[in-house]
């Protein structure tokens, strides 16, 4: 048993679970909530946090819900689970399913995928294809497999997810005493930001809130079927994760929009990347640039002076930076490579 409950085990009572449903773990969820003191310097919002959903066992938020499908799938008796995925969903259903004994096939979005990503995805061993076109058209192709019964759906079309990844806004109130005044999020598939807004008012209901948070969700500008209020066929965006034209869970998201009083917004490539490399070098966390959307999103508006009446905000850092090496490598140019004295090295560092 690990020290901490698991995610099924702490939220039983509110997850659509049974005494039967096997208690999967990896230790996902109970992720850290750290202070952001640059970002709250920059924005003068007296009080910005960082929910670092990074720190799950596969690096990113999916694992919550993957937690909880995969349970249920296995107790429904089901041999083998499917997803489509922009690389992380794809990550998290290939290590539950390893872990449940499952088997496990993902449709990837050929050559749109992050290597951190792709390389779980085959070492859990699961079955990869990749398809000629967007997320959307993988999402298509494993919606009508599924249909067709050949495994069961772990996207986030399959409710269970939505129940597992909600548990994130409980979690944030447990930590604050309360829901924060805004929720910033990156808005991809649109799953993440309807899963929230339903804890949060769940939270309220259960006395674990007093209030609810303005809800805002970000889009990258070539990716931004919410914000355009009509699907985009060829969605282009650096943040490969959140590269949707057009989201499963769009209702959901515009919900959460609407009756939080809060936005959806589009950020451009060039902010998602300074807000990326922002939380890398002054908060010391490392997400990635899907994530950062989410960051951008708090500066622009912040800098556009539409936060004045916010005393304390939540930005949601969906996925780990090292899913993403090749970005990262980016930040920086060429690494010097000098002999191996005290007197070289300092050179080098001097230059
Ligand atoms: N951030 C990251 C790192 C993601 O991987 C995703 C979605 C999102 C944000 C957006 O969340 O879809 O619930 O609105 N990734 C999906 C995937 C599409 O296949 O891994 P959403």
């Amino acid at each position: 048993m690990p020290a901490v409950p698991s995610l099924i085990e702490r939220y039983a009572a509110h997850l659509p679970v049974t005494d039967r449903t096997p208690r999967l773990t990896l230790g996902e969820g109970a992720t850290p909530l750290v202070r952001a003191r640059a970002l709250e310097r920059e924005t003068g919002i007296p009080e910005v946090w960082l929910k670092v959903e990074g720190q799950n066992p596969t690096g990113s938020f999916k694992d919550r819900g993957m937690v909880v499908a995969v349970a249920k799938a296995l107790e429904a008796g089901a041999r083998m689970v499917l997803c489509a995925s922009t690389g992380n969903t794809a990550a998290s259903a290939a290590a539950y399913a390893a872990r449940a004994g499952l088997g496990c096939a993902v449709v990837l979005p050929a050559g749109q995928v992050a290597a951190g990503k792709l390389a779980q995805a085959i070492a859990h061993g699961a079955r990869v294809v990749a398809v000629r076109g967007p997320f959307d058209a993988a999402l298509a192709v494993v919606r009508s497999l599924a249909e067709q019964g050949e495994a069961t759906l772990v996207n986030s079309v399959n409710p269970d997810r939505l129940e597992g990844q909600k548990t994130a806004a409980y979690e944030v109130c447990e930590v604050l005493g309360d829901a924060p005044d805004a929720l910033f999020i990156p808005v991809g598939n649109a799953g993440n930001i309807t899963a929230y807004w339903k804890g949060f008012v769940e939270a309220t209901a259960l006395g674990l809130a007093r209030r609810r948070p303005k809800m805002y969700g970000y889009q990258a500008e070539g990716a931004a079927p919410i914000v355009r209020g009509s699907p985009v066929a060829e969605p282009e965006t650096v943040a490969t994760a959140i590269r949707v034209g057009n989201p499963a869970s769009w209702k959901g998201a515009v919900a959460a929009r609407d009756e939080s009083g809060g936005a959806i917004d589009a950020v451009s490539d060039g902010e998602i990347l300074d807000a990326y490399g922002f939380v890398a070098r002054c908060e010391g966390v490392f997400c990635e640039p899907a994530s950062a959307a989410a960051i951008a999103g708090l500066r622009r508006r912040a800098r556009d002076g539409g936060l004045r009446d916010l005393r304390r905000v939540v930005c949601v850092l969906t996925g780990n930076g090292m899913k993403d090496p090749e970005r990262a490598r980016s930040l920086a140019g060429a690494i010097a490579e000098v002999e191996a004295t005290p007197d070289a090295v300092r050179r080098a560092l001097r230059s």
